[in-house]
């Protein structure tokens, strides 16, 4: 594109160059080889050839002047030859010497126009001039005239080798003889100017003073010759030669009666170009141009005079008009190369525009296919992105499922292992404790037994090896049969729990212990996800195309997302939903399409959830066995354990409240707790904060993975609250990992025990904790103002509440409830928050702040004692020294004065 560019600068040069010297460029070139230069004829003669030029641009013309050497002019016609020029005209200076270079030049086929004069030869291409026979004709007829046929005659002419020379002396000769009464007495030729022959003719005249009439061959001669006579004295008929116009010239001397006549001999110059232009236009021409002549004397040269003035103002015009047409061709030729330049500029510009134009279409293009791949390279990014998001979730999700699968393995084997090694430690077991301990561990080996049943299924759904066993039974009987087996369970938990059917009867051909765990299932889900007092109704409808199963509760309700995902095995959201519920909806759908069916979730956060299990409706009249009830699978048995202790209504010193969903274990441990510490046991975290709050605990215990708040969120909350910061939390788990208890630690949990735990080091670890607040608080009780080794949060919470004091030092009304209204906690909050800090009860607390705060004033200022009793707050100087000496045993002044 560049070259294209370069090459284009270029041509553009070339033509604005070209446009500007177009007026400078002449077509034709002509050589003038003219004889010489020294007299006006000559003159006269080159400036009609320049007048005639300046109508022709395109010829040029250059001038050589051969200053009467013909050896030189030989040479100059020769410099033309080599210069190619276009055309030669010359005056042969001499003929004879001359004609040789003019045959050459012409037999080159150089045109060549003589003027003049001639040489020897006919190798020329045409002649201007007069015929100067007819010139000396002329002079002798006049010499006769005026000699009236009788007298003697004295010639003089230049240059004797001369063509005119010659020719007028012959052409004079011819007439003159023909009258013997006309003498000729002397013919004086030279080739010097007159003023160097001009002795010579003195001589002659002074010698021959009766000479009748000078035949002088051009006027200067004749102007010469009469200024000769007049100073001899001598009056002389003079005939000259030329004829020019002008002053001193020879028709002004024939005017003046300083000669006698002259004879016209034009120049030339004009006829010289024009039949030049002919030639070089290839138009026809004449090779003789024979010019005019005739006599010029006293009687017509008035007439002559008048014509020559008119010709001359005529040519002053002509010169006017032409140097107007030149100056009209300069402006032209301005305006011509103006608008060859505008014309190449256009062109530039549109040329360029054109480029451009193709440039930016070029790069539109480019830009469009840049754009393309941008786009594709960025469909592509997303499409990676997507693929590696899914990739990761997948990940995540399986990452999840298998630390489900560890807490739902765990909690049950915690239930075998605790109690098993609760027995085993005992010195002395009763029968009825091994018993409740035994039947937990089984319904927990069991429950682990059923988990591993699930994954076993699931995995033979995946690989398509899972099979329908259908049996044609009463569906109505049978899904009322399970919804009974929930009965004991919705009675305890207050939950309605209905049945609703219209028919009496439906006969259907299922897979019976593959459609039991699907309505298991989602029926022991509803049970989990609806509060005491809820709802649970299973509705069996059928048109003749379907029977529509649903099972509605209004429990907490999912997400969007949950919903979305509620099938999803490796998805449980960010609700700890336990893994039998997770595989059991997964399972659930995968047993349902076996049964060409679909299963629906319709749910809505905080409203409820309604599971619709659709399957396509086959007619079938006979019942081939009645629907059975000895399932012969393992399923969950829905009551819980039976307690192993009766409720202890021993009281305690310390206060432990335990979150744990697992029911079981929830049971187990608010037994074991309960001989040691008053237990407070809840089985969600909202509910677990409730009574934090109304109790105050000393301690916490909380499983991580609860529904809806879990243990870290419920930790922070904890820890972030004024009222609860200073409790020490254990969080109870089935997860084991890393992160987990980095994720415990960050919360502000005090300890973190992962299941199946030892319930021995459960203990050591609540005693261990409980001691270590204790020891703080003997710590704080002794560092009142200055508790610097209490916990961050906490020594924030005492440094407001010392502030408060002093805020309020001098107020007599000062009271628990004020303090506590202020710091927002109830009154037995911040009466056992303070206990369980400092060991102290709030108005011990203040008293001693006050006491300390005395002691200061007392020490530090120049108060009276009453000052002093007034600033912190006693109502009564006598009453401050009194509680003073109480507490130190020294009173105000004793104390000022120590
Ligand atoms: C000028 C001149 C003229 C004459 C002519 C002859 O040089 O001498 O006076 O007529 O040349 O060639």
């Amino acid at each position: 594109m560049r070259k294209i560019y370069q090459i284009f600068v270029a041509l553009s040069i070339i033509l604005m160059l070209y446009a500007c010297n177009k007026s400078e460029k002449k077509t034709f070139q002509i050589g003038f080889a003219q004889c010489t230069m020294n007299d006006n004829w000559r003159k006269t003669m080159v400036e009609g050839m320049e007048s005639e030029l300046a109508f022709h641009n395109n010829i040029g013309m250059t001038i050589a002047n051969a200053n009467s050497n013909s050896t030189r002019q030989i040479a100059q016609i020769q410099q033309f030859i080599d210069d190619k020029v276009d055309l030669i005209i010359v005056t042969p200076n001499e003929a004879k010497p001359l004609t040789a270079i003019i045959e050459k030049a012409f037999d080159a086929g150089i045109p060549v126009v003589i003027v003049d004069r001639k040489t020897t030869s006919e190798k020329y291409t045409a002649f201007v001039g007069a015929d100067n026979k007819l010139i000396g004709q002329n002079a002798g007829i006049y010499a006769n005239i005026i000699l009236k046929g009788q007298g003697t005659i004295f010639e003089v002419g230049e240059g004797a080798k001369t063509s005119p020379t010659i020719d007028r002396h012959q052409g004079f000769l011819k007439i003159i003889n023909k009258n013997p009464q006309l003498k000729l007495v002397k013919s004086l030729f030279s080739a010097r100017q007159p003023q160097y022959f001009q002795e010579e003719i003195r001589a002659f005249l002074s010698q021959h003073p009766k000479v009748d009439l000078i035949y002088a061959h051009n006027d200067r001669l004749a102007h010469a010759i009469a200024n000769v006579c007049k100073s001899l004295g001598l009056n002389k008929k003079i005939i000259g030669v030329d004829g020019l116009y002008g002053a001193n010239q020879g028709i002004d001397l024939v005017r003046k009666g300083i000669i006698s006549a002259t004879i016209l001999y034009p120049t030339g110059g004009e006829e010289a170009i024009k039949t030049a232009v002919k030639i070089l236009t290839k138009q026809p021409f004449e090779k003789e141009n024979q010019l005019f002549t005739t006599i010029i004397n006293a009687e017509n040269v008035g007439i002559m005079l008048a014509q020559y003035q008119k010709i001359k103002e005529q040519q002053d015009d002509i010169k006017r008009q032409a140097s107007k047409i030149i100056e009209l061709t300069r402006i032209f030729s301005t305006q011509q190369n103006t608008l060859y330049l505008t014309v190449i500029f256009l062109l530039v510009v549109i040329s360029l525009g054109g480029i451009l134009f193709y440039l930016l279409r070029e790069k539109q293009k480019s830009n469009q296919v840049l754009a393309n791949q941008n786009r594709a390279i960025l469909e592509q990014k997303d499409e990676i992105e997507r693929i590696s998001q899914l990739a990761r979730q997948a990940t995540e999700d399986k990452l999840r499922f298998y630390s489900y699968i560890s807490h739902e393995f765990r909690t049950p084997l915690s239930l075998i292992l605790t109690p098993t090694e609760d027995i085993l430690h005992r010195k002395s077991v009763d029968a009825k404790e091994t018993k409740n301990a035994l039947q937990l561990i089984y319904k927990n080996a069991n429950r682990l037994l059923r988990l591993v049943d699930q994954l076993l299924e699931l995995r033979k759904v995946d690989a398509g090896k899972m099979e329908l066993e259908v049996s044609q039974q009463d569906l109505v009987a049978f899904v009322k049969d399970i919804v009974s087996d929930f009965n004991v369970k919705a009675k305890t938990q207050h939950i309605d729990l209905q049945f609703i059917c219209p028919f009496a009867q439906m006969p259907f051909g299922f897979d019976a212990e593959k459609l039991d765990k699907v309505l298991f299932n989602i029926i022991s889900n509803a049970f989990k996800y609806t509060p005491v007092g809820g709802l649970i109704h299973v509705s069996l409808l059928k048109n003749i195309e379907k029977i529509e199963i649903l099972i509605s509760d209004n429990g907490i309700g999912m997400s969007k997302e949950e919903k979305e995902r509620a099938f999803d095995l490796f998805y449980r959201g960010n609700q700890n939903i336990s893994l039998g519920t997770g595989l059991g909806l997964a399972l659930s759908r995968e047993f349902v399409s076996l049964h060409q069916g679909d299963i629906e979730v319709e749910s809505e956060k905080g409203k409820g959830t309604t599971f619709k299990i659709i399957l396509p409706y086959v007619e079938c009249q006979s019942i081939e066995k009645e629907s059975v009830k000895e399932n012969a699978y393992l399923r969950e048995s829905v009551e819980p354990i039976t307690p192993i202790f009766a409720n202890n209504s021993v009281v305690h010193d310390n206060t432990i409240v335990l979150i744990e969903d697992n029911q079981d274990l929830n049971q187990f441990l608010t037994q074991k707790l309960r001989i040691a510490y008053n237990t407070v046991p809840v089985e969600s975290a909202e509910k677990g904060w409730e009574e934090i709050l109304n109790n105050i605990p000393d301690l916490i215990i909380s499983d991580v993975m609860l529904p809806e708040m879990d243990g870290f969120s419920l930790t922070q909350k904890i820890k972030n609250d004024f009222r609860t910061s200073h409790i020490p939390v254990i969080l109870l788990t089935a997860k084991g990992q890393m992160e987990s208890q980095i994720e415990g630690a960050k919360a502000g949990a005090d300890a973190y025990i992962s299941k199946p735990f030892n319930q021995q080091l459960l203990e050591e670890k609540i005693k261990g904790l409980l001691e270590n607040r204790d020891r703080m608080r003997r710590r704080f009780s002794s560092e009142i103002t200055n508790p610097s080794q209490i916990q961050k949060t906490e020594r924030k919470f005492l440094v407001e509440f010392e502030l408060l004091i002093e805020k309020n030092l001098n107020d007599s009304s000062l009271s628990v409830e004020k303090l506590s209204k202020e710091l927002g906690m109830s009154r037995v909050q911040l009466f056992r928050k303070i206990s369980a800090l400092t060991n102290k009860n709030v108005t011990d607390y203040i008293a001693d702040f006050k006491l300390l705060k005395a002691k200061a004033l007392l020490k530090e200022t120049d108060k009276t004692i009453a000052e002093v009793a007034y600033e912190t707050g006693f109502n009564n100087p006598s009453y401050f020294t009194t509680f003073f000496k109480q507490k130190t045993n020294q009173t105000p002044s004793e104390w000022r004065n120590s």
